[in-house]
């Protein structure tokens, strides 16, 4: 039986549209919606273009209420009925009774080599440390933040003369070939991490 996935994003979605152009012939997933906290998204479009439901949920009116936005999310979820969920860069924290609805089938891409540098700016930090290779994680989502469990990893090495955004840049290419294959394996119901 075909799983349903559900992309989050807050951007342009560089991450959702590597995935759903990977969810096609013998693959186990299709995307059913692309859902989004930022109300024209570059990555609704795309979606859209891709023929995929989206539907969006900002979260400013919302005002810090958590709990009422994460059930305005929730019921845009209950429409589309997935089995999975992929944050794909979805910038809102989750609750833990968010995550406690959707945990062993919710995942996040994070672009550090996790558990290093969880939260934001992770590019500058691994310059700053003067780390000579950097990357990006696949996880399970759980209610602290970037920490579950890690399905896989993409390494890259940090030249002299890389900045935060060039490193980024780089980071963004490996991003888009993790996180389609670690979905694939998931969807597939297989253990064991990647590592690229
Ligand atoms: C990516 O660097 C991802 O690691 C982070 O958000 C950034 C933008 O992702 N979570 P996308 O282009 O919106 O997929």
């Amino acid at each position: 039986m075909t799983k349903r996935v559900a992309i989050l994003i807050s951007g342009g979605g560089s991450n959702m549209v590597a995935l759903a152009d990977s969810m096609t012939g013998d693959h186990p997933a299709r995307a059913c919606l692309v859902l989004s906290n930022v109300e024209g998204a570059g990555g609704l479009a795309k979606a859209e273009a891709l023929g995929i439901p989206t539907a969006c949920v900002p979260h400013a009116p919302f005002a810090g209420d958590r709990a009422a936005f994460e059930a305005a999310l929730h019921a845009q979820l209950m429409k589309a009925q997935p089995d999975i969920l992929c944050l794909a860069g979805f910038m809102r924290v989750l609750t833990e009774g968010f995550v406690a609805r959707w945990e062993g089938r919710m995942l996040n891409i994070h672009p550090s080599l996790l558990p290093k540098y969880k939260g934001l700016n992770t590019h500058q930090r691994a310059l700053d440390a003067g780390d000579a290779e950097h990357g990006c994680s696949v996880h399970m989502v759980t209610p602290a933040l970037d920490d579950g469990p890690i399905l896989g990893q993409a390494r890259v090495a940090v030249a002299p003369c890389d900045t935060a955004e060039t490193l980024a840049a780089k980071v963004l290419v490996q991003e888009h070939r993790l996180y389609p294959a670690v979905l694939r394996r998931f969807a597939e119901g297989q253990a064991g991490r990647i590592d690229l």
